[in-house]
């Protein structure tokens, strides 16, 4: 008799990533038009670069820096969050993580125990669905009030509490809806928190990418809410460092060597190239930020252009921040978006990712991403018009 491979149940219940899967099919057709990409296609800009190269040319990258970042990086964390998220910081309340991915992992891990309920509203980015099932955490999706631009449903939260309830976790601006919730929405989470003592684990990666006045309110500049909230944050996206690796999380003191534990055994420390690139990202002009919101701005107006054209296909509401957005597809066979975006790939050569990827509410949507070139947009709208013969 064949052995049963001996993986925990905690991993094998995790299913394969749609989005992974959409990837792999994407790379065996010829001349795709990639509307999947969630990372910035720009490269990470040259004084980032430069300082990396020197760092490595000093020697001061071959060992471990320490386990909670290099303390200069800390201080300019610390003077960042003050001008950009209102949170006032000191670098014992900082941790440098791999990439925000790192960090949430390391915060879920710390927080929660086996049987513990998250709640999470989705659709949502599927990798906080899939940390907190690692954690053996259960995760509580909490439907976003789609008619209302994907806005949280404050009353459904404050229902899906239960003895259990540990957490919630949230990307704010949204992966995939572009939902940016309100300071006004975000106080009320803040309050329901405090209530029930849970912690709040936020996502911030896209927090520079906001457009038409909305702003970025970051839950951890609540001063009441100290002890209650972990923010997590990245390079990534900010400044084009998707390969580098590197971001950070804010808690309180006491918090951080408990999420230190969890971040020890995966990480060690954050890669120390990467932490001196980083020094030189916060350190260096800003320009490159407004640079990409001023192109991200452009390319969804271009885009919505693009859908308003589509509209017996698709029907969408405008990104009010990152660079991705959520159309409900109209027509009938679209309700399956695995099939619906499998067939669009093979048959019009355009790659996006299926809306059943980011939750259960996310089925009969397409997540695309506009974090491309112009071409890339119009190249891949012409083909869909030309496949669905408008
Ligand atoms: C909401 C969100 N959080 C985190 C990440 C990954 O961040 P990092 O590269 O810093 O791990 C992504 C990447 O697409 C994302 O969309």
């Amino acid at each position: 008799m064949k052995e049963k491979i001996r993986i925990s149940n905690r991993v094998m219940q995790i299913q394969k990533s749609a989005i992974h899967e959409m990837t792999r099919l994407s790379k065996e057709i010829d001349d795709v038009a990639f509307l999947s990409w969630a990372k910035p296609t720009t490269d990470t800009p040259e004084h980032i670069k430069e300082a990396a190269i020197s760092a490595i040319k000093k020697g001061l990258v071959g060992g471990y820096s320490p386990t909670d970042g290099l303390v200069d990086l800390r201080r300019e964390i610390v003077k960042k969050l003050k001008r950009d998220n209102n949170i006032n910081a000191d670098i014992s309340q900082l941790l440098v993580t791999v990439g925000a991915i790192e960090g949430l992992a390391a915060a879920v891990m710390a927080v929660i125990d086996p049987g513990d309920e998250v709640i999470l509203p989705t659709p949502t980015y599927s990798t906080h669905i899939r940390q907190v099932r690692i954690a053996s955490g259960k995760p509580v999706l909490v439907p976003l009030i789609e008619k209302e631009n994907f806005a949280l449903d404050i009353q459904a939260i404050k229902n899906a509490i239960t003895p259990r309830t540990k957490a919630i976790m949230y990307c704010s601006h949204n992966n995939p809806t572009a939902t940016v919730f309100p300071e006004e929405q975000l106080r009320q989470i803040a309050e329901i928190a405090l209530e029930n003592n849970l912690m709040i684990i936020t996502d911030e990666a896209y927090e520079y990418f906001v457009y038409d006045e909305k702003k970025h309110f970051s839950i951890g500049s609540i001063p009441e809410m100290k002890k209650n909230v972990i923010s997590c944050f990245t390079f990534t996206k900010t400044y084009a460092m998707t390969g580098w690796r590197i971001g950070y999380l804010h808690a309180d003191e006491e918090v951080i060597p408990q999420i230190k534990k969890a971040h020890i055994p995966f990480a060690i420390c954050a890669p120390v190239v990467s932490q001196y690139a980083a020094l030189a990202a916060l350190k260096g002009s800003q320009d490159c930020v407004k640079e990409y919101r001023d192109h991200y701005l452009n390319t969804r107006n271009l885009m919505c252009e693009r859908l308003d054209k589509l509209n017996s296909v698709f029907e969408y509401q405008k990104p009010e921040g990152s660079y991705l957005m959520f159309p409900k597809i109209l027509i009938k066979e679209g309700q399956d978006s695995i099939t619906f975006c499998k067939k669009l790939l093979r048959e019009a050569k355009v790659s996006t990712t299926p809306g059943i990827a980011f939750g259960p509410t996310g089925e009969s949507h397409l997540r695309l991403s506009f974090c491309i070139s112009e071409e890339e947009i119009n190249k891949a709208f012409d083909r869909m018009e030309n496949y669905f013969s408008l």
